[in-house]
């Protein structure tokens, strides 16, 4: 049972424990923050495990000026989402993927990470404490984000003494609005430290920021966003700056190999299944710029844009158009993605799990 915490609201009245809706215009839901009641807190010090977390107040956290994230970017987050089903029931898809997720990264960046135990069971605890945020159906979805990050102040370059594991979340709805993405390929700068044996692979917070250059200059040039090259040759696709990118030839699905600097999508894993289980043959290896101009469909896969089809890719001075529309595989794709996530389709794979 949720603790009691949660029967206090802010203006002291008892909390029906979210069985309403937020009281917030769901038809005009994005890709935005919305702040939600609650949010899952758990800490832990250096060369100890987490323990025990508990739910508080949605707000602001206090931090030292020294602490490893500001500093030094010792920080990792996670993307996934709650669907409300037609016959009511609130749904993760495959948080347990998240969880592993976050703890090759937490490995990676020298950090202890929760269990998959307790990282899906904070989720499932946030969720059901933010129940009256979650959208009705085909209004949008909750967006969970979990982070991991050193919070313990230290001067010297050293993993911080302590550790703090935090979830917060927001409705959200199309991370692309229009839902038909132009993408510039960009040719100056690469994706993070995403070369070999650097953090492509694992989400970073450090990946991050380094893309808003690019991606600002493409929006001021009508582009929606850009597509990364890898740093060893400047010839294959890598991703784009929230997504994996899939390339479609001749009814065959190509996207590029997780190879260490890309990230391990986990819409780009199920959507190899779906694809698979389809028929169809998917692809894994390095694909050129110039392969990925003469296809007949590009699209783009993850948790925020869940999966929307490339209208255009330009590269230098050459654009390359793309088909998109309800007659394309990407659409088809998603409408099964969609489908097992929201508890339209039988889920045969178990990757749906009931807060
Ligand atoms: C997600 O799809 O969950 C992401 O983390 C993308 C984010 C950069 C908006």
């Amino acid at each position: 049972a949720p603790p009691s915490i949660l029967r206090d609201t802010e203006d002291g009245s008892e909390s029906d424990m979210g069985e309403n809706y937020a009281d917030i215009n769901w038809e005009g839901l994005s890709f935005s923050l919305t702040q939600t009641d609650y949010m899952h807190v758990m800490k832990c010090t250096k060369g100890e495990k987490f323990s025990q977390g508990s739910l508080i107040r949605y707000g602001n956290i206090e931090i030292s000026p020294a602490a490893g994230i500001i500093n030094y970017g010792q920080g990792i987050f996670e993307g996934l989402k709650a669907y409300r089903t037609e016959d009511g029931r609130i749904l993760l898809f495959r948080p347990e993927e998240n969880a592993l997720r976050m703890k090759m990264g937490a490995d990676r960046l020298c950090m202890p990470s929760p269990s998959v135990e307790q990282f899906v069971d904070a989720v499932k605890q946030t969720v059901l404490a933010n129940k009256r945020w979650v959208p009705p159906p085909g209004k949008g979805t909750l967006y969970l984000r979990p982070l991991l990050m050193g919070t313990g102040a230290a001067l010297g370059l050293a993993p911080s003494p302590e550790y703090t594991f935090l979830i917060y979340c927001s409705p959200v709805g199309k991370y692309h609005e229009g839902g038909r993405l132009n993408l510039k390929v960009e040719d100056k700068f690469h994706r993070s430290i995403a070369g070999s044996g650097g953090t492509g692979g694992i989400k970073s917070v450090t990946n991050y920021a380094p893309i808003y250059t690019a991606v600002t200059e493409a929006k001021a040039n009508g582009f929606s966003d850009v597509l990364f090259l890898d740093s060893a040759t400047g010839k294959n696709i890598e991703e784009a700056t929230a997504c994996n990118i899939f390339v479609v030839k001749e009814n065959d699905i190509f996207t590029p190999a997780i190879d260490g600097s890309i990230l391990p999508g986990v819409t780009r894993k199920s959507i190899i299944d779906i694809a698979i289980d389809l028929g169809y043959k998917v692809i894994e290896r390095s694909i050129s710029v110039e392969e990925m101009m003469s296809a007949d469909e590009v699209f783009c896969t993850g948790t925020a844009v869940v999966v929307t089809s490339v209208a255009s890719v330009t590269y230098k001075e050459t654009r390359a158009e793309y088909k998109t529309g309800a007659e394309t595989l990407s659409q088809k794709l998603q409408g099964i993605l969609v489908g097992i996530q929201t508890g339209c389709i039988e889920d045969k794979k178990s990757w749906t799990v009931q807060v």
